[in-house]
C-alpha cells in the first residue's frame, strides 16, 4: 500500500461529500477521489435492477483506474440496493452507507423516528431490517423525497434552498398518523445532512438528526489504521460520469483541484 493510494468515495451526485467531510476531520492528508455518476443521477427514483447493474460496473471501472486503498459507498439508496454485490466484485474493502437508524433509536425519547430518504431507500427490506432489529419499539415512519436532493446539488452550486421546499418535504414524514411525536429524523440520503441547517429552520423545535456520516469516518479511520498517509494534504480528485457545463460549475463552486471524466 503506497501513501498516495487514495479513498474512493462513491455518490450519484454531491452527498457523498457530507460523509468526506467528517473523514478528512479524522484524515486530514488522506489523498481523496470522489467519483459522482453525473450521468445516472438522481438514483432515489431509478429501479433496483438499475441500481443494482450500474453501481458494481462503474466501481469497477473506477478501482481499475484509480487503485483505491479502500472504496466508500457514500450513498444510501446505492449501499441499501447493491452493497453484496460490489463486495462479491471488487478486490479491495468497501464500507457502505445505511440509515442511521440504530443511532436514532437510542436517541428518541418520544419512541417516534422520522426516516428520510430517496424513494428508492425508503422502501428496501434492508430498512425493515434495520428498523425491526434495532428500533422494535420505536414507529418508524419513512418517507421519500427527490426534491431534497435536488435542493441539495443546487445548494452546493450556490443556489440557497428554497424553505417551502424543504418543509414540503418534511409534511410527508410530519403528515403521517404519529408524525408529530417524531423527535428524531434520519437523514438516509447522504444528500440530506446538506442541508441540515435548512430543515432545522423549517422543522419543530429541538428536532434532532442523525446521518451515517461520522460513524463511517471512523469505520474508515479503523479499516486504514497503521496504513502511511502523505506528510501533507494534497488536492483532491473528483470524477463525473458526465462532464458537461453544470459539472464545470459544480466543480468550481467546490473549488476542485482536478477534475476528470470516468
Ligand atoms: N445521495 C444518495 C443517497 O444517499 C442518492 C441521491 C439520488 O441520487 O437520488 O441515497
Amino acid at each position: 500500500m503506497t501513501e498516495a493510494a487514495p479513498i474512493l468515495f462513491f455518490d450519484s451526485g454531491v452527498g457523498g461529500l457530507s460523509v468526506v467531510a467528517p473523514t478528512r476531520a479524522l484524515l486530514p492528508t488522506a489523498p481523496i477521489v470522489y467519483a459522482a455518476d453525473s450521468a445516472g443521477f438522481p438514483y432515489g427514483t431509478r429501479t433496483e435492477a438499475e441500481i443494482a447493474a450500474r453501481v458494481p460496473a462503474l466501481l469497477g471501472r473506477l478501482v481499475e483506474r484509480y487503485r483505491p486503498r479502500l472504496v466508500v459507498i457514500a450513498c444510501n439508496t446505492a449501499s441499501t440496493i447493491a452493497l453484496p454485490v460490489v463486495r462479491a466484485a471488487l478486490d479491495v474493502a468497501v464500507v457502505g452507507t445505511v440509515p442511521a437508524i440504530k443511532p436514532a433509536a437510542a436517541m428518541s425519547i418520544t419512541r417516534v423516528i422520522g426516516v428520510l430518504g430517496t424513494e428508492a431507500t425508503v422502501r428496501q427490506p434492508y430498512v425493515d431490517d434495520l428498523a425491526a432489529r434495532f428500533a422494535a419499539d420505536c414507529t418508524v415512519l419513512r418517507h421519500g423525497s427527490a426534491a431534497l436532493v435536488e435542493l441539495a446539488e443546487a445548494k452546493l452550486a450556490g443556489e440557497a434552498p428554497d424553505p417551502a421546499g424543504v418543509r414540503r418535504a418534511l409534511d410527508g414524514l410530519f403528515g403521517q398518523p404519529g408524525g408529530d411525536r417524531i423527535d428524531v429524523i434520519v437523514n438516509a440520503c447522504t444528500h440530506f445532512p446538506l442541508l441540515e441547517a435548512d430543515m432545522a429552520a423549517v422543522a419543530p423545535p429541538g428536532m434532532r438528526f442523525v446521518d451515517g456520516g461520522p460513524g463511517i469516518a471512523r469505520r474508515i479511520a479503523c479499516l486504514t489504521a497503521g496504513q502511511e498517509w502523505p506528510a501533507v494534504p494534497g488536492g483532491d480528485t473528483l470524477v463525473f460520469t458526465r462532464l458537461g457545463e453544470r459539472e464545470r460549475r459544480l466543480a468550481a463552486a467546490l473549488h476542485s483541484a482536478h477534475v476528470e471524466a470516468l
